[in-house]
């Protein structure tokens, strides 16, 4: 994979392709603001090193899932203004079909973001010639390709996959950092190897459970998932999040983990709450002991500190996915233990996408503590399950 420093982009045109997948709330007069601009940000370094080096640089990004409609409040529009912002420098934003003429008129250093590029169909096109068309269409539009956008590298995608095959190209700072922080992890993990895993759902993190459960030391469960483990133990769990469907999934984890010497650890207790809300009636219970009508919400006190101690000796830490609903404040205490127990400890810390790393910065975690928060929260997901990932392999691809 060439990086940034192979390149020799003085007055040539870069096309990069960066996730700017950002998070959007309604704001006055029927605007759209950015609640979390943390992958803008992450972009800049790859921005500020091109433009630095006197590249013309044009970016194709995407917004939501528009599936190739015109959305208009998926537009790109509040991402343009805040990236100039932050670089200092105006950025325009073109639709792709009027983006070669403007191209033309850039000096070094100008900045094109072109519009939401899933508002095309051939973007996320299963039919490999739409998708070709599309990337010629933007691989016209440039003398090389950079591939920042760590967040869609698991997408077989236009702008991901077939554009780079068509340019010289090279994973940007932000894709490079990513790449080999995973890849150490996954190949030589300091020891004791720790997995916080948590979210809501098992069934959406059955890859990663059966993957990593032959790699790791000690695998820590919490968030929603929990409850099945319990369940799968012969556990009630009152009206807690139950996939019933995957017990005997979960059952099987538990004994190749039995099997295998990885400590398998599951909530010894937790805050339960009579209904689904943030003034519920809350209790703390044991996990043996959680009643009809009651839902657990969040891990428990013991449980904290259980997770915090098989987190202060770890060699190395990768959290994915809340303890319980960190956005409701009186479920919120089991996520905050697990963030600062990584932000205490001295393993390298890696904190997948999404969830985990939006709330370490609600709950005003300082990110520097961190050894890596990742900006990709599916495709850190594919790197722990150890699938390939196409926007990556096809940077390794023989030009
Ligand atoms: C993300 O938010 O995880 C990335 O931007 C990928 O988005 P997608 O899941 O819509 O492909």
């Amino acid at each position: 994979m060439k990086s940034l420093d192979d390149l020799d982009v003085a007055g040539l045109t870069v096309l990069i392709r960066a996730d700017f997948n950002v998070p959007l709330a309604d704001g006055p007069d029927g605007t759209r603001v950015i609640t979390d601009d943390g992958r803008i940000v992450a972009a800049l370094p790859t921005l500020e090193h091109l433009r630095g080096k006197g590249a013309r640089v044009v970016i194709a990004a995407h917004l939501g899932r528009a599936k190739g409609e015109r959305v208009p409040e998926l537009s790109l529009a509040p991402v343009a203004a805040r990236l100039g912002e932050l670089l200092g420098t105006p950025v325009s934003l073109a639709d792709l079909a009027d983006a070669p003429a403007l191209v033309a008129g850039m000096a070094p250093g100008d900045v094109l973001l072109v519009e939401n590029i899933r508002f095309d169909a051939r973007e996320t096109s299963k039919v490999a010639e739409e998708r070709q068309a599309l990337a010629a269409e933007l691989a016209a539009l440039a003398d090389v390709y950079v591939s920042d956008g760590f967040g869609v590298v698991h997408r077989n995608q236009a702008s991901v996959t077939d554009v780079a095959r068509l340019l010289p190209n090279a994973a940007g700072r932000l894709v490079h950092k990513e790449a080999s922080v995973f890849g150490s992890i996954m190949a030589e993990p300091a020891r004791p190897f720790v997995v916080v895993l948590g979210g809501s759902k098992v069934s959406d993190k059955l890859g990663v459970i059966g993957n990593l459960i032959t790699r790791v030391d000690r695998l820590l469960i919490g968030g929603g998932m929990a409850y099945t483990f319990l369940a799968a133990q012969g556990l009630g769990v009152g009206d807690s999040l139950l996939e019933a469907d995957q017990i005997d999934t979960v059952r099987g984890f538990i004994e190749e983990a039995a099997q295998r010497g990885v400590e398998l650890l599951v909530p010894v207790d937790f805050v339960i709450a009579d209904r689904f809300a943030a003034d519920a009636a809350t209790e703390i219970v044991s996990a043996d002991a959680i009643p009809d009508g009651w839902m657990g919400l969040d891990i428990g006190p013991q449980t904290r500190e259980l997770f915090a101690s098989k987190i202060a000796d770890a060699g190395t830490v990768v959290w994915n996915g809340p303890m319980g609903v960190f956005e409701m404040e009186p479920f919120a205490g089991g996520t905050l233990a697990v963030a600062r127990a990584m932000a205490d400890s001295d393993a390298l810390t890696v904190i997948g996408g999404g969830d985990s790393a939006a709330a370490v910065r609600i709950l005003d975690v300082d990110d520097t503590k961190f050894t890596h928060i990742s900006t990709g929260g599916g495709a850190s997901l594919e790197f722990l399950e150890g699938k390939t990932l196409p926007g990556l392999a096809v940077l390794e691809e023989e030009a």
